[in-house]
């Protein structure tokens, strides 16, 4: 197919506006899948996905369509919409020449509609605005295409109004996407030059690239580098995705396709990364930026016996997710662990989700971090070693007060679009959680849209669910990574007895210590079970106690619910009782239960 009869795209959308019935759709209409086939949400492969309904992984599907005549390939790069796989959405536009801005005509304009929106504007995307679910009862179309106009200058006229759910307008939006997307810029007769968008792992063929061809061609046979690592590999595999896939010859430039060169996991075939023929040197696509974890968490066996599972489970996973960062991590209480880096906290939550559904894995996570940014007070050793530099991103590893200079946080645009009557509540959430104003503005009669600098570590915790939860489930969220922010940062270490625990150190804005300090000391006294000591729990920063309580001696007498004298029951229970206190953790000749650390731990 000659290039100007191929167009790129991909649908953009706030999340359960319809992108994946809309997909469904486009592929029964072009006669990719068969009309009411069951394969519903063809596109969102993995379980998890599936339940959350959320799409994870980029997936790209071929069309072959018929207009006027003649033949066109449409290739459709399913992106992910959350924000959390920003930095994949960027990748898969890279490959694109246009998007269908998909809005619900019930919501209207959602947070990352308007984060979406401006990443394909700035990419000089043509964007094609489409409105769904036009057949729901409260549908106001005329309102949607109003916030479209007055928020990005779209022109009523250009805006698409259809029903995915129904099968209504699909023909439009293939009609638009042929006569409003220009063709791919490429050059065929160019020595050949592609970029690695996705990638997955295949039990038997290794690491699978899926690949936007800007240059020359592909085929089987074929040695390529890699322009990253500078490897050299022979193509052995080279297919389409119709969306089953489909052995292919050649691919060409302006095509996009599917390819296997015995690579053997996912961490060769970074994405963003471009390959080219070895034979002939080119300038990269791209500048390669491998993506950078923002939140991180650590991850334990919940009993050590599991620990070479969790492993293995862990390695597997992280074959097909090479955003995710793994360093060993071991702690007195929890045992050897790791810690993960994640894009965020969605990003977090999949991939346990998916080590329990996948693998069967049970694992401890700890309560989510970000990475601190920390200048040391100069120091003979420092200056001369340059680490005066470092980063931080477990808490336990936070440094002394006294040895820090200058500390700073990970910061984010957060944009949140809420119905006006819950502004209040909403404003005081921000306000709560560090926020500062950017903007606030009506996007249409009784819907506002706000920006907010918020610190990163301020929403990772429960900002979402809390939001939703105050505005009724109206109000949605969007953030952005933006840099680095100085920060009165102080570390809160509990101490037991007067010792310091570790795993339960945290770091905490210098005006929230005294109640997350004050709120640590209270779970713990009623959660530690009380001792044959007293105990004193005490919450600590900047040597300064910030809160105390302590906790009466008191044996635990686990027969005193028994009556009468049955000698063995008596014994079994103590017996149990003997095997509990094994997996205990001392602390200042304090045993405390595992789970302890796991209550205080968790989210
Ligand atoms: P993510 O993958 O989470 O981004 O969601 P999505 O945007 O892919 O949404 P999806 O296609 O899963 O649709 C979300 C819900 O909206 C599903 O329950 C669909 O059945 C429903 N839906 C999609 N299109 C229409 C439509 O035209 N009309 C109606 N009434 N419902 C629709």
């Amino acid at each position: 197919i000659p290039i100007e009869r191929i167009r790129n795209f991909s649908i953009i959308a706030h999340v359960d506006h319809g992108k994946s019935t809309l997909a469904d759709r486009l592929l029964e209409f072009t006669g990719a899948i068969k009309e009411n086939s069951g394969q519903s949400q063809i596109l969102d492969k993995l379980q998890v996905e599936k339940e959350r309904g959320i799409t994870v992984k980029a997936q790209s599907v071929s069309l072959l369509y018929n207009f006027k005549g003649d033949d066109y390939l449409l290739n459709l790069i399913d992106t992910p919409g959350h924000v959390d796989f920003s930095s994949e959405v960027c990748r898969s536009l890279f490959a694109c020449q246009g998007v269908i801005l998909l809005v619900d005509a019930n919501d209207g304009v959602q947070a990352q509609t308007v984060a979406n929106f401006f990443l394909a504007f700035g990419k000089d995307l043509t964007i094609v605005p489409v409105i769904n679910k036009i057949d729901l009862k409260n549908a106001d179309p005329d309102r949607v295409t109003k916030q479209l106009q007055f928020l990005f200058d779209i022109e009523p006229q250009e805006v698409l109004r259809i029903s995915a759910k129904l099968g209504k307008g699909i023909e439009s939006v293939l009609e638009a996407i042929i006569e409003r997307l220009p063709c791919p810029k490429v050059d065929r007769e160019a020595p050949f030059r592609a970029l690695i968008f996705d990638s997955w792992y295949d039990k038997y063929r290794g690491a699978l690239s899926l690949i936007y061809v800007q240059d020359g061609d592909i085929s089987v046979g074929d040695e390529i580098q890699s322009c990253h690592t500078k490897k050299v590999y022979e193509i052995k595999t080279v297919s389409l995705l119709r969306p089953q896939e489909v052995a292919a010859n050649k691919l060409n430039a302006g095509q996009i396709g599917l390819i296997g060169c015995n690579m053997r996991s996912s961490k060769e075939a970074f994405i963003g990364d471009t390959i080219h023929k070895s034979s002939c040197i080119v300038e990269a696509l791209q500048g390669f930026e491998p993506p950078r974890p923002m939140v991180f968490a650590g991850v334990y066996p919940s009993d050590q016996s599991q620990h070479i599972s969790l492993r293995s489970a862990i390695e597997k996973l992280t074959l097909n997710d090479s955003a995710v960062s793994v360093d060993v991590d071991s702690s007195p209480a929890l045992g050897q662990g790791w810690r993960l880096g994640f894009l965020g906290l969605l990003h977090l939550e999949v991939f346990s989700q998916r080590l329990q559904q996948e693998y069967g894995a049970e694992p401890i996570l700890t309560a989510p971090s970000v990475t601190y940014k920390i200048k040391l007070k100069p120091t003979k050793q420092n200056l001369k070693t340059g680490e005066q530099l470092i980063y931080v991103n477990n808490p336990a590893l936070f440094p002394d007060h006294l040895l820090i200079e200058e500390a700073f946080e990970p910061m984010v645009i957060g944009t949140i679009i809420t119905p006006d009557e819950y502004l209040g509540p909403v404003i005081s959430l921000c306000m709560e959680r560090r926020g500062i104003q950017r903007s606030a503005k009506n996007i249409d009669n009784d819907r506002v849209m706000l920006q907010y600098d918020l610190p990163l570590c301020e929403i990772i915790v429960d900002f979402h669910d809390t939001l939703k939860t105050i505005s009724s489930g109206y109000a949605s969220f969007d953030y952005e990574d933006n840099g680095y922010q100085s920060s009165n940062l102080v570390k809160l270490v509990i101490l037991l007895n007067g010792v310091a625990v570790e795993e339960l150190s945290n770091i905490v804005h210098i005006t929230k210590a005294q109640t997350v300090g004050r709120k640590m000391v209270l779970k713990l006294r009623d959660i530690i079970p009380r001792q044959m000591v007293q105990i004193a729990v005490q919450a600590v920063s900047n040597g300064k106690v910030l809160a105390r309580e302590n906790i009466k001696p008191y044996r635990k007498d686990v027969t005193a619910k028994l009556y009468g004298g049955d000698v063995t029951r008596r014994m079994k229970l103590l017996a149990q009782q003997a095997a509990g206190k094994k997996k205990m953790r001392m602390v200042a000749n304090i045993s405390l239960p595992k789970e302890t650390f796991i209550d205080v731990l968790k989210k």
